[in-house]
């Protein structure tokens, strides 16, 4: 028997900032939890890292643009097609389609991403391998809609994904590949027949079901190349939530409220298969719930309070999932503050990066991760391995515990300094309270905990002032 948590639904209001949102909001019903020990084991064990590394990259990463949506004939703003072809959808898919002969990010260096991962002390990443423009990042046998079909083909590194996940596994990574359910390259998706009309497939599958299953097929060909010819995996981070059983559609939710017809891919067998493969991988089916969405992840937003199942968000580092040539990133400060909030609710922080048509990352990226892993050498401990314990957060403060120590979080401002006695808002009596990064234990005194001003300034100017409480 499958244990359900159900009567669960929390409600998500995501945030408007990115141009790239769809989905506004994200109710969780139905977790499933998980019967194989092994899938038990590795969520576990993903439940401990805490922090991961996402990143779109493709052909759109070329022109700068929104990563696949400008091909979706939906009139959203997410969807706008900009440039020259823009006022002609065909002409459009065209000199989009056409990308690949010239994409050649010949400066694409993974050992280079994965150590600077590492350093700001991300554990894990996912790679898109596939977004729903189809191009593939891998050198699938299914298509020639693909990376090792380009001017970068004929270089070592061609096959980008197997490349991303062996830099990153060696550098002691779980590593998680993206792929995009919906396909909107290949026939059997939008069959050339019928023009599209928006995300689904240009046909109703139920009235040629010989095209469907010609693209369950491609689908489940290329997942198992994924899964057999690049090494170890741990995570299948399925998007395209409108790929699902008509059944399992949940008409509270608007974007979900559009799919006009099923579009079952099978999941038992894919996942099975997928297992098979690899053993006790996590396979994030996002949106559809149930048996094959192992956690669940929230599109930039954080929940507003602790989930009892296993989730994560996914937040860009800067405005968009792909790369855009001026990109606004984040504070280190503010990149911190979302980590704890995150954390302390007892979710996983996938933040994103988006690589640029030469390969690289924005210089930004790599300092903001270089700041964030200062945070971390100091404060990882709170991090790590920790769980949610109530209240989990008052105020500025957020909480987190492992063993018998309680760490309490303190999310400071821009410029502000500890006050030279802090009451922690967290019931129990503790006998050693100390400041991680510096040494000894703090005095307690009824008013709380006194710093001398000495201490003060030489601790002055974190993002986030971390106390362990001992009992
Ligand atoms: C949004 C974007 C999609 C992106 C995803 C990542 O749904 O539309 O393109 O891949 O977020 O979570």
């Amino acid at each position: 028997m499958l244990k359900r948590v159900s009567l669960f639904s929390i409600l998500i209001a995501l945030s408007t900032a990115s141009f790239a949102q769809q989905h506004s909001e994200q109710h969780y019903k139905g977790y499933v939890v998980p019967k194989d020990p092994a899938v038990q084991a590795k969520l576990k064990q993903w439940q401990g890292v805490k922090f991961g590394l996402l990143m779109h990259w493709g052909t759109y990463s070329s022109w700068g643009i929104v990563e696949s949506w400008s091909l979706c004939p939906e009139d959203e703003g997410w969807c706008e097609r900009r440039g020259p072809y823009a006022s002609n959808w065909y002409e459009y898919k065209k000199a989009y389609e056409a990308i690949p002969k010239t994409f050649n990010p010949v400066k694409f260096n993974p050992d280079r991403w994965a150590s600077a991962a590492k350093a700001a002390g991300m554990k894990y990443v996912v790679f898109t391998t596939k977004h729903h423009d189809g191009f593939c990042m891998f050198d699938t046998k299914q298509t020639d809609y693909k990376i090792t079909n380009t001017p970068f083909g004929t270089n070592p590194k061609a096959n980008v994904a197997k490349e991303v996940f062996k830099s990153f596994r060696d550098q002691g990574f779980m590593v998680g590949a993206y792929f995009s359910k919906p396909d909107w390259h290949t026939d059997t998706y939008w069959w050339s027949y019928f023009p599209p009309k928006d995300r689904n497939p240009s046909y109703h599958p139920a009235k040629y079901p010989e095209k469907w299953k010609a693209f369950k097929q491609y689908t489940y060909n290329q997942i198992e190349e994924l899964m057999s010819d690049y090494g170890k995996m741990d995570i299948l981070w399925l998007d395209g939530g409108w790929v699902r059983p008509f059944s399992t559609i949940d008409s509270t939710i608007s974007w979900q409220k559009t799919i006009p017809f099923d579009q079952d891919i099978d999941m038992p067998k894919i996942a099975a298969m997928a297992r098979q493969h690899q053993p006790g991988l996590l396979v994030v089916d996002r949106t559809v719930s149930g048996e094959f969405e192992n956690y669940v992840t929230p599109e930039q937003s954080i929940p507003s309070e602790a989930l009892p199942f296993p989730w994560e968000s996914c937040m860009t580092m800067g405005d968009s999932w792909s790369y855009i040539p001026k990109e606004n990133f984040k504070s280190t400060r503010k990149l911190t503050h979302l980590l704890v909030d995150i954390v302390s609710k007892g979710g996983n922080l996938l933040l994103n990066i988006a690589p640029g048509p030469d390969g690289e990352w924005h210089e930004e990226a790599y300092q903001r991760l270089e700041e964030i892993g200062k945070w971390m050498n100091v404060n990882g401990e709170a991090i790590y391995e920790t769980t949610p314990v109530a209240p989990y957060q008052s105020g500025k403060w957020a909480f987190t515990q492992k063993g018998t120590a309680v760490y309490a979080l303190y999310r400071a401002e821009e410029g502000e300094k500890l006050p030279a006695a802090v009451s922690i808002p967290f019931p129990g009596k503790w006998s050693k309270v100390s400041l991680l990064g510096t040494p000894g234990k703090l005095k307690v005194e009824a008013s709380g905990i006194r710093l001398a001003e000495s201490f003060r300034k030489k601790v002055a100017d974190s993002p986030v002032y971390v106390f362990r409480l001992e009992p």
